[in-house]
């Protein structure tokens, strides 16, 4: 039992010390002329998919859950979301050549196609983020239309 409530003293400890390592939870501010939605002037509804579903780790408009504020969580929930806008940054866009944009269009095709996106964790705590059929169709085609006309 001396042992037991020695474990959990430090764990607790640990847990409390933990709260004040620092997480940057600050966005870059957005250069309209490069976000994604802005360069394709994409239809309101699109946008707000986009916005619900996407744009917490694929944009620099990211809103952080109060769970992302903590530790260890918090960790996890930074690590997604830098992971997310390294692979595509919706508000950075522009600054991308052809062929990356050409490749993170077909990506996102089969993400959405495939459910791997948005990710299940995410879903399980954002439900509004859970898109149902005919808004997964209405992507996909939105984002195959670019890539058939070569408007990227
Ligand atoms: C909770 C954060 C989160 C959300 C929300 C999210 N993603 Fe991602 N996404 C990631 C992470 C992390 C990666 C990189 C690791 C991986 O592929 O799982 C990624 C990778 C990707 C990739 C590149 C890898 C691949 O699948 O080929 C695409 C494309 C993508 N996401 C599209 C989307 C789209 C479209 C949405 C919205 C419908 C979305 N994501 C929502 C976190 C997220």
């Amino acid at each position: 039992m001396k042992t037991f409530l020695n474990i959990l003293y430090w764990f607790l400890i640990a847990i409390a010390l933990i709260q004040f390592i620092p997480i940057d939870r600050t966005n870059k501010p957005v250069d309209s002329k490069v976000d994604f939605v802005k360069v394709y002037n994409t239809p309101k509804n699109v946008q707000q998919l986009l916005k619900t579903a996407c744009y917490d780790c694929h944009s620099n408009e990211t809103v952080y859950p109060k769970y992302a504020y903590v530790a260890p969580i918090s960790w996890s929930v930074k690590h997604h979301v830098n992971e997310g806008r390294t692979y595509l940054n919706l508000s950075e866009w522009g600054n991308f050549n052809r062929d990356l944009k050409k490749d993170m269009l077909k990506k996102t095709v089969n993400a959405l196609k495939v459910y791997s996106m948005p990710m299940p964790g995410y879903i399980a705590q954002h439900p509004e983020a859970n898109l149902n059929k005919e808004e997964r169709t209405l992507l996909i085609h939105y984002f195959e239309n670019i890539l058939n006309t070569e408007n990227y």
